[in-house]
């Protein structure tokens, strides 16, 4: 059943070319240039006449949730909050008449996440789920949505899952951007055909297996390590640090990358690791003085860089180099080689990768 793998978060890793495609296919036609979301056509009237959207998640959900603000403000310029589901309800928010509430759950049965929109539909908001298992509690009080359609996640750690909410979300993002007219016909048509390219990017991505595990080889001992991001790729960082901690009991931070200044620059000294994503975006520069301030104080930099970058190699200490992509794309490429070193790094450590302590795949309880 692990299909060959040794581990389901192995085999759940290298499923994300196929569980993407299975996510972007019947809905992305990247020829004709047009989306179709059968499940949110019925209110795109509605969603994009929202004022405001508040999208509620817990853990690695809720990361794709910061990926998705980055996103639907870009892109449909309508202002979004990004809400941990737990504080969401015991709060007394702010929720309006036709807000829209984007709730984001794998399992689609989180307690925290389906009383929180449980709350804010009461309060007269749209509730639109992004959920992976069909059926389920999310998925049923949600008035409009989309299925990942990832298949069954049995790693408790979030891989393809996650690959698949930042999917569903732009789709749906890019979606609704054209019918505001928030983007135009060609960036629109753009943005599809850079969709349609990640299957295969990831594909190639994968290929990088074998010196992804070297470098996590080197980072075993490590006590700590640091992740960061900016833009986009800022929560990917967050992603980053929550997969190692999971899966090596290593403990990790992710930070937006100009935030190391304001404190963790502090904990760096030879043993540190910081990780930093560092694609090509129009933060690009920025983050390269990021790194050589690190080196600058002697720490470990490992960066996720693109093809093409020649600059980085000379600074970080090793690269690992993936397939470029339109910034708003990125993310969904960005997090892999994260997944893949937070799976290797636990290995090497002996962590049972599949079920770490502690951890449940379902959070029924709040
Ligand atoms: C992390 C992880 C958890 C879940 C969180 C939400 O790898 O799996 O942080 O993302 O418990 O679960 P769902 O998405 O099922 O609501």
């Amino acid at each position: 059943e692990k299909g060959g793998y040794d581990h389901f978060m192995l085999k759940e890793i290298f499923e994300q070319p196929k569980t993407i495609l299975d996510c972007l296919r019947g809905r992305l036609n990247a020829e004709k240039g047009t989306i179709q979301v059968s499940g949110i056509e019925n209110y795109l009237e509605e969603i994009s006449r929202a004022n405001r959207i508040i999208i509620i998640a817990c853990g690695t959900s809720w990361h794709a949730g910061l990926v998705a603000e980055y996103i639907i403000e870009e892109t449909c310029r309508i202002p979004v909050e990004v809400e941990y589901a737990s504080e969401f309800r015991y709060r007394n928010p702010i929720v309006h008449n036709g807000d829209m509430i984007i709730a984001i759950s794998q399992s689609g049965e989180t307690a925290d996440t389906i009383v929180a929109i449980e709350k804010a539909k009461e309060q007269g908001a749209i509730i639109m789920g992004i959920v992976n298992v069909v059926g389920s509690s999310i998925s049923r009080i949600s008035q409009t949505g989309a299925y990942t359609h990832s298949g069954p996640e049995i790693g408790v750690a979030s891989t393809k899952a996650f690959t698949g909410q930042l999917a569903a979300l732009m789709l749906v993002a890019f979606k609704i951007a054209r019918h505001r007219q928030t983007i135009t016909e060609e960036r629109f048509k753009e943005l599809c055909s850079e969709l349609a390219l990640v299957p295969g990017k990831v594909e190639k991505i994968l290929e990088q297996n074998e010196s992804i595990k070297k470098i996590a080889e080197s980072l075993k001992d490590s006590s700590d390590a640091l992740f960061l991001g900016r833009g986009y790729n800022f929560p990917i960082a967050l992603e980053g640090a929550l997969k190692l901690k999971e899966i090596s009991y290593i403990h990790a931070e992710g930070y937006p990358a100009a935030e190391m200044k304001h404190g963790p620059i502090a904990l760096v000294d030879e043993n540190l690791p910081v990780i930093f994503v560092a694609t090509k975006d129009v933060y690009h520069e920025k983050i390269v003085s990021n790194m050589q301030e690190i080196k600058a104080r002697k720490g470990q930099v490992i960066a996720v860089i693109n093809e093409g970058d020649l600059v980085t190699p000379a600074i970080a200490d090793s690269v690992i180099t993936i397939p470029e992509a339109d910034e708003i794309i990125a993310p969904i490429l960005n997090v892999i080689p994260l997944q893949l070193l937070s799976y290797h790094i636990g290995i090497a450590r002996g962590c049972n990768v599949d079920m770490p302590r502690n951890l449940a795949k379902s959070v029924t309880v709040e």
